[in-house]
């Protein structure tokens, strides 16, 4: 099959996982008529591989399978065929630290679809660090555009846009991340990825109660939080407050976690319970239990 390209379009020779086999270039091809490429119904999982090896796998297997379960999709691939493919994909392409991108879609709509859609690729770590990462100083702005997520925050959709475009602002005034903002001025989390603070030595984040991404490193976070007796705890946070916090930190599976130096230009006090957090990650990481 060729996929008819948009003039001057070039399609990427990367290899591709999808429905079952590896797939390149004019191959790497979705249908139409599925409601993933035509509604954004998808869900993802992004993960990353520390030397070949997909860290807490579980956590983000059971995020993925009780979405497609909640949402009413069709049944993904079984999880053992999943990271058969992530280890063909790494070696197709001599990946050792990579990232994992694993998106499933609800198919096309109107036959008996006995299972979603789904594909699979995976990115040189280096790419898709954020500059923040690889300098330790990160920015991040209190995003202008007001997010009320509802339920649906609460799911990894491919439905990105608003998160992508908040994103895109921070980026072009040259910070990291966008955080989010709700109407009634409840911090929620930041465009791709989840937000805490530290206020009078207490972690704090806010609550999965608010819809916002059930995030993998969130969930490992609070668990070394509890290991090494930093007090730390969810609760409502307004972004008013912040200009109080003594520091600020980001999550994700791909950042790790990201203290942040300035926020909306202003430098935040302190780094030491971020960067106390960040050691007891990799730690964790490298010990590979999840
Ligand atoms: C909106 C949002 N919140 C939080 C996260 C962090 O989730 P995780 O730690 O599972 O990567 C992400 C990750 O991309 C995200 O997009």
């Amino acid at each position: 099959m060729s996929w008819p390209l948009a003039p001057g379009a070039r399609q990427p020779d990367t290899p591709i996982w999808a429905n079952g086999r590896i797939v390149r270039g004019d191959e790497a091809a979705t249908s139409l008529f599925d409601r993933g490429t035509r509604d954004g119904g998808g869900i993802f999982e992004t993960l990353r591989v520390y030397d070949g090896r997909p860290f807490a796998w579980q956590r983000h297997m059971e995020r993925l399978v009780l979405a497609a379960a909640e949402l009413g999709f069709p049944v993904p691939p079984r999880p053992s065929a999943m990271r058969d493919a992530i280890g063909e994909l790494l070696d197709a392409q001599s990946l050792r630290d990579a990232v994992v991108r694993i998106t499933v879609t609800r198919g096309i709509a109107g036959g008996r679809p006995t299972r979603a859609g789904a594909w699979i690729d995976a990115q040189p770590l280096g790419a898709r660090l954020w500059r923040g990462t690889r300098s330790g100083d990160a920015a991040a702005i209190v995003s202008p555009l007001v997010f009320d997520l509802g339920w649906m925050g609460a799911y990894k959709t491919t439905s990105r846009m608003a998160w992508d475009l908040a994103r895109e602002q921070a980026i072009a005034i040259g910070a990291d991340e966008a955080l989010l903002v709700s109407s009634s001025g409840e911090l929620l989390e930041g465009s791709a990825s989840n937000v805490f603070v530290v206020k009078g030595g207490e972690v704090l984040t806010p609550p999965l109660s608010s819809r916002i991404l059930p995030g993998v490193t969130r969930a490992v976070v609070l668990q070394l939080c509890a290991e090494l007796g930093i007090p730390a705890r969810e609760c409502v946070l307004q972004a008013g407050g912040l200009r109080e916090c003594e520091s600020l930190f980001l999550t994700n599976s791909v950042q790790e976690i990201l203290p942040v130096a300035t926020l909306d230009g202003r430098a935040l006090p302190s780094r030491d319970v971020p960067q106390r957090l960040l050691a007891a990650y990799r730690e964790h990481v490298a010990a590979q239990r999840d």
